[in-house]
């Protein structure tokens, strides 16, 4: 593998994904949507293929899961109940210089009342680091506005009349307006038809806990599981879909009776960190650290991430957090309903206490992606230097399980290799059919959107039924009859690595 640098990496990655038809910038023809993205046809395919992972593994392999899938938007009052209104808020900044927004807790660190030399409009210039101990992230400058607390999530309003429009349309035509109306009305729109975007799939678990526990049968411990989009409003962005504004997370809300929260904590943080594990190249990349005191949210009495080594640095691609009985206890207090569980055998009523692995969803594309690319330098039939690009996906995760290629465009190497096709396509497989350019580029091309085998039909495939089957990883060619080429195909398609 020839080495890539870290930034080199995420930069082909990225045009990889738009080249090949992973991920696109959103509405990319009108200058594109900061932080916005679509996913194209291999794109899709990944994620639904991660997203069935997760699904087989923690909901249909087990006895104690159930499935869930809640509305995106909820009653208001679940965000009062949770905490999301009044405190799921970043500390926003701006600089009086480059006039950039930032977050003040991602902020660089620097002693209050250090000298610190920062560039104005290409001149060198000396500044004092203020009391609030930090500078601008973009430009160094510590001439910084006031720190503002920003709520994340994304309000909007039910209902066929936009009042906030009402609002400035009477504004605008009502000069008898006082501020007082004013501030009357907005408050009055905030309080009666404001919604949001969920920011997190979690809540509408524990606010449908009774439901679930009296249409399923459960008892604690059992978990429900729940795959969707989520929506944040963040002040930063970055590195391409990993902080993005609207993701998707597959997140399990585990009820657990209250003694026995740390035996599932470390539990489920063994379990995750295996799962991530058991299909990537490089595994080591993957690991699990423990939040300090100062960094749990308000809800947790214990958290873990679980990293990968992104090109920036170790990141979080899943929290699993120990919830206790916060939610439950939250929405029990503000619906005034029941949200406990009676315990027959031990003849007591007790709030279960809640596990949770969060984890990314769009995040984990990103992730499975830097973990396949490979590069190798090799040399081209014309004896020129060439750079092989190599998406080594698990079979199970990759988009396309299997190129079915033609040697040439003869009649009969394009009907047999169409039947090939066809064949694992009834048994729900998906491959693809390729007769465009030479068979070394179609190689190339399948390498790097990481189909696991090319199928090559060629003259003597019509006569004796043998194909060729080239494997991604080894480049080996092994010759067999197309029936046990399509077995292959079917089987690895099922199969982790
Ligand atoms: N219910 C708990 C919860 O939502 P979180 O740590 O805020 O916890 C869980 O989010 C996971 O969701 C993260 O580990 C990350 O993978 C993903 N995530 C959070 N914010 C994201 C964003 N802006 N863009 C992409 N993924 C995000």
């Amino acid at each position: 593998m020839t080495n890539v640098s870290p930034q080199t990496k995420i930069n082909k990655i990225v045009s990889l994904c738009k080249r090949r038809g992973y991920v696109f910038q959103s509405s990319e023809i009108y200058g594109g949507l900061k932080s916005s993205y679509d996913f194209g046809h291999l794109g899709v395919e990944l994620k639904r293929n991660i997203a069935d992972l997760w699904w087989q593994d923690l909901v249909h392999r087990r006895d104690d899961m159930v499935g869930f899938d809640a509305a995106i938007i909820m009653h208001p009052k679940v965000w009062q109940a949770s905490g999301h209104l009044d405190g799921f808020s970043d500390p926003l900044v701006d600089c009086l210089d480059c006039k950039q927004r930032f977050r003040a807790d991602k902020a660089p660190r620097h002693p209050a009342g250090a000298t610190i030399t920062y560039q104005v409009k290409n001149m060198e210039v000396e500044g004092k680091v203020a009391a609030c101990g930090y500078v601008c992230p973009y430009c160094s400058s510590p001439r910084l506005g006031d720190e503002r607390q920003f709520n994340l999530m994304f309000q909007t309003n039910l209902g066929a009349v936009n009042p906030v429009q009402d609002l400035l349309n009477a504004i605008s035509s009502d000069d008898t307006l006082t501020l007082a109306t004013i501030r009357q009305r907005l408050r009055k729109i905030n309080k009666g038809s404001a919604v949001y975007l969920r920011p997190e799939t979690a809540q509408a678990m524990f606010v449908q806990f009774m439901n679930v526990l009296q249409t399923t049968s459960k008892k604690p411990p059992f978990g429900i599981a729940q795959i969707g989009k989520s929506f944040r409003n963040e002040i930063v962005t970055e590195h391409f879909i990993f902080r993005a504004c609207e993701f998707e997370q597959m997140e399990i809300e585990y009820f657990v009776p209250p003694d026995s929260w740390r035996k599932w904590l470390d539990y489920w943080c063994e379990q995750r960190l295996n799962w991530y594990r058991g299909f990537v190249n490089q595994p080591d990349n993957f690991r699990l650290r423990q939040h300090e005191e100062d960094e749990l949210a308000h809800y947790a009495q214990a958290c873990y991430d679980i990293d990968f080594k992104f090109p920036w640095g170790w990141d979080e691609l899943e929290g699993i957090a120990s919830r206790g009985d916060y939610d439950l206890n939250c929405h029990q207090r503000l619906s005034q309903t029941k949200l406990s569980y009676f315990d027959n055998q031990a003849g007591k009523r007790y709030l279960p206490y809640v596990i949770e692995p969060s984890a990314g969803l769009t995040r984990c594309v990103l992730a499975v992606l830097l973990d396949a690319y490979e590069e190798s330098k090799g040399i081209d039939s014309h004896g020129r230097e060439k750079t092989r690009v190599l998406l080594k996906l698990s079979p199970r995760l990759a988009p396309i399980k299997a190129a079915f290629l033609p040697l040439v465009k003869d009649e009969g190497q394009i009907k047999l290799a169409r039947h090939l096709a066809d064949s694992c396509r009834q048994q729900g497989v998906h491959v693809a059919y390729d007769d465009n350019q030479s068979i070394g580029k179609r190689y190339a091309k399948h390498d790097e959107i990481g189909t696991p085998f090319a199928i090559t039909v060629d003259t003597q495939s019509c006569q004796d039924g043998l194909v060729t089957v080239r494997d991604r990883d080894t480049t080996t060619q092994t010759r067999m009859a197309g029936e046990a080429a399509v077995a292959k195909v079917v089987s690895c398609s099922s199969n982790l690595r």
